[in-house]
Formats: C-alpha cells, sequence, structure tokens
C-alpha cells in the first residue's frame, strides 16, 4: 500500500493527491458502515482520479487507443469526459491492480451505472463528500450518509446534475438513468 501512495503522490498535483486521500477514508468509513469490504473501497477511493497525471492531450490519445472515442470525436475537455474509465486503465496498468470490482469501482466513480454495486456507490459517494468538499449542500448530504447511503448518493445525483445544468453544460444521460435506477433502490430494492 505504501508503494501505491508513493507513486500516486508522485504523478498528481498535491490538491489531487489530498483529495485521493480524503475519498480512500471516506470510502473505507462508508464501506465498514454499510457492509462493504473497507480494504476495496480504500484502494478503488485512492485511486479514482488516477488518470489525470495525464494532460488533456494524452488523455485524448488515451481514449483513442482505448477504443472510448472515435479519431473525429470532438471532445472540449478529455480529463472531464474520460479520467474516470481511463482511472481504470491506469490502475490496471500501472498499479497493477487485478480485482474487477475496483476497477469497476474507479470507471464508474463520476457518472455511475445500472446497475450498481455497492462498492460503486460508495466510492463515487466518498468522491462528493470527503473532507476537503466544502458547501452547506456537501454538508447535508454527509448527514444523510451517516445513515442512508442510498439516499446519500441519490442527494449526490441530484446536486451534480443541478450543478451541471446551472453551469449550462450538457447533460450526460447515463446521469439521469443512473438517478432513476437510484431512486428504484429507494423504493425497496438494494444494491
Ligand atoms: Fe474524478
Ligand atoms: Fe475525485
Amino acid at each position: 500500500m505504501t508503494d501505491i501512495i508513493d507513486k500516486l503522490q508522485a504523478d498528481l498535483s498535491e490538491g489531487r493527491f489530498l483529495h485521493s486521500l480524503g475519498v480512500a477514508e471516506t470510502a473505507r468509513d462508508l464501506a465498514l458502515r454499510f457492509g462493504c469490504d473497507p480494504e476495496k473501497a480504500y484502494l478503488a477511493g485512492l485511486l479514482h482520479d488516477c488518470a489525470t497525471k495525464y494532460s488533456n492531450t494524452e488523455m485524448l490519445a488515451l481514449a483513442l487507443s482505448e477504443g472510448l472515442c472515435d479519431r473525429d470525436a470532438v471532445i472540449d475537455n478529455p480529463t472531464a469526459e474520460f479520467h474516470a474509465p481511463l482511472g481504470a486503465v491506469v490502475a490496471k496498468n500501472e498499479f497493477g491492480i487485478t480485482d474487477g470490482e475496483i476497477l469497476n469501482a474507479i470507471a464508474l466513480h463520476q457518472t455511475g451505472d445500472v446497475p450498481m454495486t455497492r462498492l460503486e456507490i460508495i466510492v463515487g459517494l466518498a468522491d462528493a463528500i470527503e473532507p476537503s468538499r466544502k458547501a452547506d449542500k456537501i454538508n447535508a448530504i454527509r448527514e444523510i450518509a451517516k445513515t442512508d447511503l442510498t439516499r446519500a448518493y441519490l442527494e449526490k445525483c441530484k446536486l451534480y446534475m443541478t450543478n451541471i445544468i446551472s453551469a449550462g453544460n450538457p447533460l450526460d444521460p447515463k446521469r439521469v438513468e443512473v438517478y432513476n435506477y437510484i431512486l428504484t433502490l429507494k423504493q425497496g430494492f438494494k444494491p
């Protein structure tokens, strides 16, 4: 684990590294609270943003080589668009992570997917509520996360969609799909 942390610290900006440590610790706490593997949660949280070591140009080249987009695609912000799925690629190729559950949790930390595992929900939520995130609305989600994982994740989905719409940015349909799916989990199904 020390090797992974040292490499991550060397790879990432200081801010991103501290955020990653916060996500790792928050994910481990959530895993202990909601019955999930704390070590997997810690590792997925630690590495969730590991692909951000690459520049936009490198990220786009990597996305092309991994078949995540076409050569003629117009991508305004390759880091925002691809760092989550490419995080799984980097975690595997450069950090030696082979556990598919951890790699999926990294790949899905930004938009989520349908269906989602508990580990995936935990890492996606930890990304939003780790200690360095400061906002009243985040505090409210942090409170909910003390007792209700699914509702906390639902509130994260709502907040992020609202922020994206308020900023005038296009909303990935996947986010709507995930929101509707989490809503059904709230109505009785459990991940
Ligand atoms: Fe991220
Ligand atoms: Fe993050």
